[in-house]
């Protein structure tokens, strides 16, 4: 078979979504966000062609971290298991550590095991596992005192956030976008900085906007700590956004906050694992 990989087009658009509108029983995010992905300078976006016909599709962003992150890979049902994802994921793999990257992520849903066979197969390892909860009532109010952690405060933040079971659980990463990146050093700084970093007591949580090809949704990018102060803090920072449709908190599976999450309202929307492959050295 003769299949070749290149950059994605506008003209991709059409032969693409005459599949890709039936993934997942028509809720594939893909439609959503193809002409944000085609023009954007964040990542890069590929096609793999079979005799001149586009049949599959992937993209690999450059995160804030430094890190490469994989996303959108979609192959015609009719050419599935004939290594085409595959081609795709070594393609960005290429791609990335041409601009220096030596840390590549990806995830799934955790039910999602043809996936899980073609991720293992390009060389992913499972590193943790999250869940995505939502409050009951889409109507929350936010009710508690937490406060934005000032650029003194720095070095504090990162005390609790590295002393924490979440960062531990979750390896280290914080949510944007259903993307994860690290909270190194540098992002959070950054994140302080652009006053996204809150505490109350022994925790402290994350918050942005997130938004792709949607409207914004709020999200807790990450929340650690002592578990009943993050309950606190979660409680007092969920719905604070009104125009939010959609409220997120990541939290990495066996966190102690899930049982509070639970008991507090807030269901599990989606449950996804996180794969990591690092390069080698060369
Ligand atoms: C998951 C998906 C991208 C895999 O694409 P693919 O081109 O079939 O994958 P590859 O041929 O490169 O990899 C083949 C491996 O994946 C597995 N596989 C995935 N889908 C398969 C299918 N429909 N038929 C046969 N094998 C499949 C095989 O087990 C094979 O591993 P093995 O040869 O070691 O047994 C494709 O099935 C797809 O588009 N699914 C719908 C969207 C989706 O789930 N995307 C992934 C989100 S994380």
């Amino acid at each position: 078979m003769d299949a070749t990989v290149r950059p994605a087009r506008p003209s991709d658009k059409e032969p693409l979504m005459s599949f890709i509108r039936n993934v997942w029983g028509g809720h594939d995010y893909i439609p959503f966000v193809w002409e944000d992905w085609l023009k954007s300078d964040r990542g890069r976006m590929f096609v793999v062609e079979v005799g001149g016909v586009p049949v599959g599709m992937n993209r690999v962003q450059f995160l804030e971290d430094g890190s490469a992150w994989f996303e959108g890979v979609r192959v015609h049902p009719d050419f599935r298991g004939k290594g085409l994802a595959s081609m795709l994921g070594e393609n960005s793999m290429r791609v990335a550590k041409e601009r220096g990257i030596r840390v590549y992520r990806l995830t799934s849903g955790s039910k999602n095991r043809l996936a899980h066979r073609q991720i293992t197969r390009i060389e992913f390892n499972e590193v943790a596992r999250f869940s995505v909860y939502e409050p009951e009532n889409r109507d929350l109010k936010p009710r508690g005192k937490a406060r934005r952690v000032t650029i003194e405060e720095v070095e504090e933040a990162r005390r609790i956030i590295e002393g924490s079971k979440e960062f531990r659980l979750g390896t280290g990463v914080f949510w944007h976008n259903f993307a994860a990146a690290s909270l190194s050093k540098g992002v959070i700084e950054k994140l302080v900085e652009e006053g996204s970093v809150w505490r109350l007591g022994e925790a402290l949580a994350v918050v942005r906007m997130g938004k792709e090809g949607a409207p914004a949704w709020e999200e807790v990018c990450f929340v650690g700590g002592r578990a009943a102060d993050a309950m606190k803090l979660v409680k007092s920072l969920v719905g604070r956004s009104r125009r939010a449709k959609e409220r997120w908190v990541f939290v990495p599976q066996r966190s102690p906050l899930i049982h509070h999450l639970r008991r507090s309202g807030f269901k599990r929307n989606y449950a996804m694992i996180l794969f990591e492959r690092r390069a080698v050295n060369g």
